[in-house]
């Protein structure tokens, strides 16, 4: 795990302790990916993992085009701590992949988990449901796919409750499943497809819908 100094830790009022340590440790990673911040770099070169996640952020910041990089540069460090504890929980970027190849990856994943669930198989649906909570990153991140209107703090702020009811609970579902608890694990399904349709409803617009209909 990433390892991160105290004295950051106690001035945010995140909800749990881990989830303090962790966007606190990403935090430091975002300032400093953003050269911005020069104190914690020892810290962050004493960990080969937020080394990672550091270039990982600098490669999608110089992806993305002045517009969309000077209205993620002006999130409040709140924001960036949250965004950064969902990537944090990931660990396969692509440098192809857009957000709708990566969508419909999740959701072949999510109908494999069923899959496992139905043919009572606990190492499919595990390993289904891991594969999802750490679905691929598409290139250049989430946000350059959820459009310019949604880059600012306050639309952003309901993106860790949407990650918790799709990945976090996708971790439970595969815990579950090895325990041979199917019944836990097809109750998870629910609120991990509300996690979806929550986060279609306030970043999606309808699937292809055509300009060349009335
Ligand atoms: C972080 C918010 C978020 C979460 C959580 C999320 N999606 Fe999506 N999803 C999006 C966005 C944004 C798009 C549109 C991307 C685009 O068009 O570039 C999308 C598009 C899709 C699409 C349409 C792809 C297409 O061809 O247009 C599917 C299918 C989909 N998501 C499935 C899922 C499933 C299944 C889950 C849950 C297991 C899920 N999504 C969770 C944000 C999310």
């Amino acid at each position: 795990m990433i390892k991160q100094g105290n004295k950051a830790q106690k001035s945010y009022g995140l909800k749990t302790k881990i989830q303090k340590l962790r966007r606190t440790s990403i935090a430091t990673v975002l300032l400093i990916g953003s050269a911005m911040v020069t104190t914690n770099a020892s810290a962050a070169d004493a960990d080969p993992s937020i080394k990672e996640l550091k270039k990982v952020l600098q490669g999608q910041i110089e992806l993305m085009k002045p517009e969309l990089e000077e209205k993620v540069k002006g999130l409040s460090v709140d924001t960036k701590m949250s965004l950064m504890s969902i990537l944090a929980m990931h660990n396969r970027y692509s440098k192809q992949a857009t957000m709708r190849q990566v969508m419909t990856e999740v959701l072949s994943d999510y109908q494999s988990v069923m899959a496992g669930i139905m043919t009572d198989n606990p190492e499919h649906t595990a390993d289904s449901a891991r594969r999802l909570a750490n679905h691929r990153i598409p290139v250049g991140g989430l946000l350059p796919y959820l459009g310019l209107e949604n880059i600012s703090d306050e639309r952003l702020a309901v993106l860790d409750s949407f990650n918790t009811s799709v990945e976090g609970n996708a971790l439970k579902l595969a815990a579950a499943a090895e325990k041979g608890d199917m019944a836990t694990a097809a109750s998870l399904l629910g609120p991990i497809s509300s996690g979806c349709v929550a986060c279609h409803g306030v970043f999606r617009t309808k699937p292809g819908v055509s300009d060349l209909l009335r």
